[in-house]
């Protein structure tokens, strides 16, 4: 396979990696970084998890989805999101091919993660495919918070949701997603407005601080295990309630890491279902009328 894509024209292969400053394969994780509805253009407020990240696992590198991120605006630029994030991850995979990479979004993001990685959500969003085998042999980690088009009761979703979100995500979609499903978190709390389609807008600006920890802990320990098997891709992590190792904080200094040791032991626990219901419920109405005052702003 990699034989195949190496054997591209030349020219096409220069094109586009010029057309990216992704020239350098990184050591360490490649994060592409897709930010929420109107954060300044970087990553926002993922790049404090990126940092992080980063600074675990030595020689990462991190770059942000370059799209309008615009909420008035929405169907074109998350469209743009899924054209760019997927250029960049071609790109990436064909230059530097067994470098890893992982995903990262949030709010728009999240849907332009998902669309990117799992093929479009369908009308009116795109209906693209997914990305390539090649590049998702690569893909180690998609970590996504308060995605829009969340499908509640997937065995990778996170957090306290139990409905879907706002954006319907097309079912041919949503069988590419469950195939990916130990790479993928998904993070949704009820009451989101968009995540959950609930009426409390504070929720979707939480998951940082709630679960900022969570997160970092399984894309390094996603990144490690495909570099400790010796395999290759090393993806194939047999169950989605695997344990996330705990990682002991690395020291670097001029240019001397050493590798993160783990320690093992579960960090996550599933807080989906009961006791929720009663909460839920009494959010539902209020939930309806901000889905349709949302569809009617952001459509
Ligand atoms: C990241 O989040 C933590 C916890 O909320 C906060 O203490 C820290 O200042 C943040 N870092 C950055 C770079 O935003
Ligand atoms: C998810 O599962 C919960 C508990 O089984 C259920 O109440 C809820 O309706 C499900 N959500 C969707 C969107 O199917
Ligand atoms: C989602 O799909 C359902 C069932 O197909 C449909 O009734 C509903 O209008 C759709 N919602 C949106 C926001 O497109
Ligand atoms: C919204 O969610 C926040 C965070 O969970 C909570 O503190 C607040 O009470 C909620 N507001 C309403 C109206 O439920
Ligand atoms: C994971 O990969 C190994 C080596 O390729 C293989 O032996 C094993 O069966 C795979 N496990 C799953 C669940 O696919
Ligand atoms: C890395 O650390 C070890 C042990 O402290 C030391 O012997 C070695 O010289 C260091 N290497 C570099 C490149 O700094």
């Amino acid at each position: 396979m990699r034989a195949l894509s190496l054997s591209l024209p030349l020219s096409l292969s220069l094109l586009a990696a010029s057309s990216t400053a992704a020239t350098t394969c990184a050591k360490g994780l490649y994060m592409v970084v897709a930010r929420g509805s109107e954060e300044p253009a970087g990553t926002g407020v993922t790049g404090n998890l990126t940092s992080q990240i980063a600074a675990k696992v030595p020689g990462s590198e991190v770059v942000a989805v370059d799209y309008p991120a615009s909420f008035d605006d929405y169907e074109d630029s998350e469209g743009d999101g899924v054209k760019a994030m997927r250029q960049l991850l071609n790109s990436y995979a064909e230059a530097c091919p067994g470098n890893k990479i992982a995903v990262l979004g949030y709010s728009q993001g999240a849907q332009v993660a998902t669309d990117t990685i799992c093929g479009g959500a369908g009308d009116p969003f795109t209906s693209d495919k997914g990305m390539s085998d090649d590049v998702m042999d690569d893909v180690v980690a998609v970590a996504i918070f308060g995605d829009p088009t969340h499908v509640a009761n997937m065995t990778y979703d996170r957090g306290t949701s139990i409905h879907n979100g706002l954006f319907n995500r097309s079912s041919s979609s949503i069988e590419v997603c469950k195939s990916y499903a130990s790479r993928i978190v998904s993070y949704c709390d009820t009451g989101d407005i968009y995540c959950d389609a609930g009426s409390n807008s504070t929720v979707h600006h939480m998951y940082i601080q709630r679960y900022g920890d969570e997160i970092v802990d399984f894309v390094v320990s996603q990144f490690e295990k495909s570099t400790s098997s010796g395999s290759g891709s090393g993806t194939n992590a047999t169950t989605t309630t695997a344990p996330a190792p705990t990682v002991s904080p690395t020291t670097t200094s001029g240019g001397n890491s050493t590798v993160p040791t783990r320690t093992g032991g579960p960090t996550t626990s599933s807080t989906q279902g009961s006791g929720a219901s009663a909460l839920t419920s009494s959010l539902m109405l209020g939930g309806l009328l901000t889905v349709l005052t949302a569809v009617s702003q952001m459509l």
